[in-house]
């Protein structure tokens, strides 16, 4: 097990992220972005895959020279392909960083080399000890995965592994690259490599899980209980097809377990909402409502019961502040579940204090309305309140 118990937060928002649909930016975006993600305090941005564009290579470049270059900056990480010619735009492109990384991977499935690559296993090893090498006499920080590392055959894994180490290889990522493992399983290849590899205590374990059966932070989680110390994420949890698992939400889930998960990391969590709404404008689409952390309905309340209970003890219904991760502060909203005391204090804060016999009145027009709306608005309010009082006084 690795001695230090600090969680690395290496963030793809603008390399998975960005390669998956309806997510491309330009890159005055790309800038903000970055930019946002130094301030949120992840200690390594991948910034891109130079060797797909000009554009792509301006734009880690462009990331590693404005922002790997301040104090205290994260390190800036690019990808290449197991290929000379990717190793050499990625070294390019992360140069002017004060600390980079080149991130090189390649399939191990037998599945990607049969059909994908086309090549053998041996082929597949002598690529990996050459590219790592290549890669290192680049930086001395070097982050090697096995694609499809989770159907990739046990021994073969651990034979990739110990190549990628022998050739320099100081992280090792083993990604689920389609989102098909289970937790209990992600946490044993890790065991088995940790057990299995030589020289493994020298490098920095990491995890990389995708969402596809939804299971890409527990995967993470069950990562870290087995050694894992880095563990990739994206801003809302944007990526290939189901896309990554969600900064937001593993940043969470090690802040307010901590009981339970007693581990560190430099994440600033109030600055969580903020860069998820950034990325929004940026792309194509935002967070869910019902998305943990940062969706629109991650702090509000609509079942009388539970706005009951909120307006008595906010810790009746919330595990955390809005406030804590830096949204705005949790909403009661008025629908056909809301209750009268809910309906009370939202007319009070509208300055409008009811007697018992003019909320009767109003609740009772509230709920016909709710019957016929989803969402009741202030000015909703405020019209039956007034038509209420002209009732009353005329
Ligand atoms: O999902 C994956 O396998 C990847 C690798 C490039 C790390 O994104
Ligand atoms: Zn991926």
């Amino acid at each position: 097990m690795p001695a230090s118990n600090h969680i690395v937060f290496f963030d793809t928002t603008l390399r998975d992220g960005e390669q998956s649909p309806g997510c491309t930016m330009h890159l005055d975006e790309k800038l903000r972005i970055a930019h946002a993600l130094a301030t949120l305090g992840v200690d390594i941005i991948e910034a891109g895959f130079p060797i797909a564009s000009e554009g792509d290579l301006k734009s880690v470049q462009t990331i590693a020279a404005e922002i790997g270059t301040g104090r205290n900056a994260p390190r800036i990480a690019a990808l290449a392909r197991c290929r000379q010619a990717d190793i050499e735009a990625a070294a390019r492109a992360v140069e002017p960083a004060n600390s980079n990384r080149i991130h090189t991977f390649l399939s191990t499935s037998d599945l990607h080399l049969a059909a994908k690559l086309k090549i053998t296993r041996e082929q597949a090893l002598d690529q990996i000890a050459q590219m790592v090498a290549l890669a290192r006499t680049y930086t001395d920080d070097v982050e090697f995965s096995p694609e499809d590392a989770t159907r990739t055959d046990p021994d073969f894994l651990v034979q990739v592994c110990q190549v990628a180490i022998q050739a320099g290889a100081t992280t090792l990522n083993l990604p689920d690259t389609v989102g098909y493992c289970i937790p209990e399983d992600y946490g044993a290849m890790f065991r088995t490599v940790q057990h299995r590899v030589e020289g493994i205590g020298g490098v920095t374990l990491s995890a990389h899980c995708h969402d596809d059966l939804g299971l890409a932070v527990a995967n993470s989680l069950a990562a870290i209980e087995a050694g894992a110390r880095q563990v990739e994420c994206a801003v809302n949890g944007i990526g290939e097809r189901a896309g990554n698992t969600a900064l937001e939400e593993l940043a969470a889930v090690l802040t307010v377990r901590r009981d339970r998960l007693p581990y560190g990391h430099s994440i600033d969590m109030q600055h969580l909402y903020p860069t998820s709404q950034l990325l929004a404008s940026c792309i194509s689409f935002g967070a869910a409502p019902n998305k943990a952390i940062v969706g629109a309905n991650a702090f509000a309340h609509a079942a009388g019961i539970h706005q009951h209970g909120m307006m008595a003890n906010p810790l009746t219904y919330e595990i955390m502040t809005p406030e804590s991760v830096g949204a705005p502060k949790s909403s009661l909203v008025l629908g056909k579940h809301s209750g009268r005391r809910a309906l009370e204090q939202r007319l009070r804060d509208l300055g409008h204090p009811l007697s018992k016999v003019e909320l009767n009145e109003v609740y009772t027009r509230f709920t016909d309305l709710a019957d016929r709306k989803k969402i009741i608005y202030d000015q909703d309010l405020l019209g039956l309140l007034h038509l209420q009082r002209s009732v009353m006084s005329a």
